[in-house]
């Protein structure tokens, strides 16, 4: 991304900046605007906040509109995306086109890590669930409306579910929608099973690597439709619960089998990182696992994706903050670290080759230029 302009975005009433290709360190003082500037290069990619799903929020106070505009570079080519977002209208631009949200995921990526992402190990599975989803999501388009398919059929079978109909009524209804349920439902198991293998593969080495070869990192997929056996009918195996589960079901008044169940186990050392590890330990394994997610898109694009990292050195041992240094040095993406320690050696000795941006309550200063930006 080579440069980004703000109206009225959180705590920026009108900003400029230009960015470097390889590494952008933002620093500055609690609260000033660090995390509010990377969520913007984030929102312009994914047209969503990764802090919050109500857009509203990111309007600067009183809070009624907001502008965000970003030149992209992508294959030699140059891009330039606009958001504008008043009184819930949002409005996304695409050189001169108009787009839907969402339809350009694709498009420009970026990964981010926050503290917030901690919460990927330590909360309950929809956590994990919404980070898989977002993944599997940016990777196969397909997937995106396979996973849309089958929330709209959940949320007509529940409703079908809530009513008061007799038990043979219910049953006729029932037919159609468990056809696309599981339909639906089967598809995205298979797509998330899958990049779940392939996201183990490249967090481990990562985990691996920042322990020092000391400690193993583990994935596993938890289904409610799930089977031992690897060539199972997962089709049948699904009608079958179905059927199982239709009295707690029509006496609970909701659907109790299928993906929007399931869970993502993450394991360090064969145990349950979120009952057993460290507050280190789980920074580390949610790090991979964002790490993994970029290494991917990198592998399907033949690009690093942008990496905004937030207050990734915060609570992270010397050891590991040389070995994230290292690995950023090995690889061409383009990062954003945002410190609120203005002298942290590890940054410093980044800092001499690349840009350095200081924030100041809403406003961006070139450090080397001295200028604001
Ligand atoms: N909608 C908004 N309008 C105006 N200001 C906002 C809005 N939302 C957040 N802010 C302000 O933005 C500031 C927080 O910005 P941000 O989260 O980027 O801080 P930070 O520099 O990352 O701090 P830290 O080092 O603590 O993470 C706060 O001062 C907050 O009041
Ligand atoms: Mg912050």
């Amino acid at each position: 991304m080579e440069s980004l302009f703000l109206k009225n975005f959180r705590n920026y009433l009108q900003q400029q900046v230009y960015f470097h290709p390889r590494v952008n360190i933002i620093s500055g003082e609690n609260g000033f605007g660090k995390t509010n500037l990377i969520e913007a290069v984030y929102y312009l990619s994914v047209t969503r906040s990764f802090r919050t799903s109500n857009d509203h929020e990111l309007a600067g106070f009183p809070g009624r509109f907001f502008f965000i505009k970003g030149l992209f570079s992508k294959d030699e080519d140059k891009h330039l995306l606009q958001i504008s977002y008043n009184e819930n209208q949002l409005k996304v631009i695409i050189d001169n086109d108009r787009k839907k949200r969402f339809d350009h995921l694709c498009l420009f990526p970026v990964v981010v890590f926050s503290p917030d992402d901690l919460l990927i190990i330590r909360e309950g599975p929809a956590t994990r669930r919404r980070f898989i989803n977002l993944h599997v999501s940016r990777l196969n388009q397909y997937y995106f409306q396979e996973l849309r398919s089958y929330h709209r059929v959940l949320l007509q079978r529940n409703k079908l579910l809530k009513e008061k109909k007799n038990r043979r009524d219910l049953e006729k209804l029932l037919e159609p929608w468990d056809d696309s349920l599981i339909d639906h439902g089967c598809t995205v198991i298979r797509l998330r099973k899958e990049m779940i293998r392939l996201l183990a593969k490249e967090a481990t080495p990562f985990f691996s690597r920042m322990t020092g070869q000391q400690e193993e990192l583990s994935l596993e997929y938890i289904g409610s439709v799930d089977s031992e056996e690897d060539n199972a009918d997962l089709q049948l195996l699904f009608r079958e619960l179905l059927l199982k589960k239709r009295e707690v079901e029509i006496r609970r008044q909701v659907t109790m089998v299928g993906p929007h169940l399931d869970d993502l186990s993450i394991i360090i050392d064969e145990k349950d990182s979120r009952k057993f590890s460290s507050q280190g330990q789980k920074r580390t394994a949610a790090l991979a696992l964002k790490i993994a997610e970029a290494k991917m898109l990198y592998k399907k694009n033949g690009k690093w994706p942008i990496l905004l990292l937030d207050d990734v050195f915060s609570e992270f041992d010397n050891k590991r903050k040389e070995r994230i240094i290292e690995f950023l040095s090995g690889i061409d993406s383009q990062c954003f670290l945002t410190s609120s320690i203005a002298l942290d050696p590890f940054l410093m000795e980044m800092a001499r080759n690349y840009k350095v941006f200081n924030v100041q309550r809403g406003v961006v200063r070139d450090e080397k230029d001295g200028d604001s930006c």
